[in-house]
């Protein structure tokens, strides 16, 4: 069973529209900024970092995403209940 099977519809509807947000700020940045200049901005693959982070989650923790970019990952935890942070060195990206 997928571990994402463990949160609630309503949950699980949020942070889908939030991975489509964020795929959608992506795709423009791809195209108005890493077209013609080299960017290291390349997301993760949001549903398995999902599985993951559900996997993990529990009362206390803190989360940690150093190169956060957009924040979509750091959200996503903090969504999850984590006490979560993002560092990222572009800030036109934050
Ligand atoms: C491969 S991208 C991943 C972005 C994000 N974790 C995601 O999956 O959507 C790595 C990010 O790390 C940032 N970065 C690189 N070096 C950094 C540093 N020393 N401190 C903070 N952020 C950094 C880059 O600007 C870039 O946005």
């Amino acid at each position: 069973m997928a571990a994402t099977a463990e949160i609630s519809p309503e949950l699980r509807a949020r942070i889908a529209a939030l991975s489509d947000e964020g795929w959608a700020i992506w795709e423009r940045f791809d195209v108005d900024v890493r077209q013609d200049h080299w960017h290291p901005f390349v997301p993760a693959d949001y549903e398995r970092v999902l599985e993951a982070l559900v996997a993990h989650r529990g009362t206390g923790l803190r989360f940690l995403e150093w190169g956060s970019a957009t924040g979509v990952i750091t959200i996503m935890a903090e969504l999850l209940g984590f006490d979560a942070y993002g560092v990222e060195l572009d800030p036109a990206l934050v």
